[in-house]
């Protein structure tokens, strides 16, 4: 199935296999030690023996006083027992080919008697038969009905998923009243499936966004930016746009965003066709403003819901309609803005928020409306 030339495409069309960092899993999970304790942690998109998400938790097993910690892989993962081959650890032939594993750890010791817990611990105690190591009946498919039973046994689900997936991941993950650390990409925010959760503080971001670079498959393509080689060939891609999706309360969405500006009409500017001022940059959110306002996506990263309420996006049109003054851009609107010179393709109607910037009308790049809860009084306005 691996090696089938089709499915190989497929892949890379998708582009799913992007593996992370150990240390961009151990700068996240130091957020949430404390939900961590005799919890079970199930990584679902893991091969145990590649994920470096497998290998953290296994490893901090005893640090975190983890319960259980439970991998499955995907039969068509490319790196699929590759390296610290699962047949050395469990001696079958068959796992040559490629099969989507099951790991159960629960318990982590110095089974090597070397001084100090290693992967080589982790492998001797799968050989000893103290923890599970088995073929799965299925494909590994996080859907399949083994995964969704070892879904229900665990508690907090932590990995990297699919980027092609996300959505239908979030929904099961959501379904089964899992708690949650996953990596996703921005763009998700905006997602109609996965923008309500966020609205209405079911989810939201964890600590990092922004940069994160990861391994790809020998079969990614080289591209001109944001890839490299190392020096021992593997093949690298950075994305800047990568932020954590979590349900599990972390220190920073309680701290306040500290708020510099105040509100002047001629700077922020009223959009055309919702009843918000435009807002350039989460720094310059005025303090004092205590009407909608349209901010862009990375305000996810610094929500504080006492400071905030998080009312829509401009992105798909999730936005009530008190607050749209005309149920899309108007068709002068759009004509304006064409004739103006502008890109891209907008219709009469489509949701996105437009502004006439020095009597130019200008569209504003994916925004989500927000109120402050605490403006503060507007002395210069009084
Ligand atoms: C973004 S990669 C991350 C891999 C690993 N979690 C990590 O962080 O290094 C997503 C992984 O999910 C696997 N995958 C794709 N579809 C899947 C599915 N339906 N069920 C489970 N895993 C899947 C891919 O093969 C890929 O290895």
């Amino acid at each position: 199935m691996a090696g089938n030339k089709s499915l190989g495409a497929a892949r890379v069309a998708k582009e799913d296999e992007f593996y992370t960092q150990l240390t961009d899993v151990e700068k996240e999970m130091r957020h949430y030690r404390k939900h961590f304790k005799n919890k079970t942690v199930f990584c679902n998109c893991d091969d145990p023996f590649e994920s470096n998400f497998f290998k953290y938790f296994v490893l901090n097993f005893n640090r975190l006083g983890l319960r259980k910690l439970i991998a499955t892989c995907y039969v068509s993962s490319p790196i699929a027992n590759t390296q610290l081959s699962l047949f050395d650890v469990i001696g079958a032939e068959e796992s040559k080919q490629n099969k989507p594993y099951k790991a159960v750890v629960t318990k982590v010791y110095d089974k090597t008697g070397d001084g100090g817990i290693d992967m080589f611990d982790v492998a001797e105690l799968f050989k000893s038969g103290e923890n599970q190591l088995c073929e799965l009946d299925g494909d590994g498919d996080f859907r399949s009905y083994e995964c969704l039973a070892l879904l229900d046994e665990s508690d907090i689900v932590v990995t990297n998923p699919p980027f092609s997936l996300f959505r239908e991941y979030i929904a099961i993950l959501q379904e089964h009243r899992k708690s949650f650390i996953v990596i996703g990409n921005q763009n998700a925010i905006t997602y109609k499936e996965i923008f309500p959760l966020l609205r209405d503080n079911e989810i939201w971001l964890g600590d990092k966004s922004g940069d994160m670079a990861f391994m790809v498959p020998e079969y990614y393509e080289a591209r001109e930016t944001r890839y490299w080689e190392d020096e021992n060939g593997q093949k690298w891609r950075s994305l800047g746009n990568i932020c954590w999706f979590t349900n599990l309360d972390i220190k920073k969405r309680h701290e306040e965003l500290i708020l510099v500006k105040r509100y002047d009409p001629d700077v922020y500017l009223h959009y055309v066709n919702y009843d918000a001022i435009n807002v350039d940059k989460v720094a310059d959110i005025p303090c004092d403003y205590a009407g909608v306002m349209g901010v862009p996506i990375t305000f996810m990263e610094k929500y504080n819901p006492d400071q905030f309420e998080i009312l829509g996006t401009s992105d798909n049109g999730i936005v009530p309609d008190e607050y749209k003054t005309t149920p899309g851009l108007s068709k002068e609107f759009v004509d304006d803005y064409y004739k103006a010179g502008g890109k891209g393709s907008y219709k009469e109607g489509n949701p996105t928020a437009g502004v006439y910037k020095n009597g130019i009308a200008s569209m504003v790049y994916k925004r989500i409306f927000i109120r402050n809860k605490h403006p503060e009084v507007n002395l210069i306005a009084k």
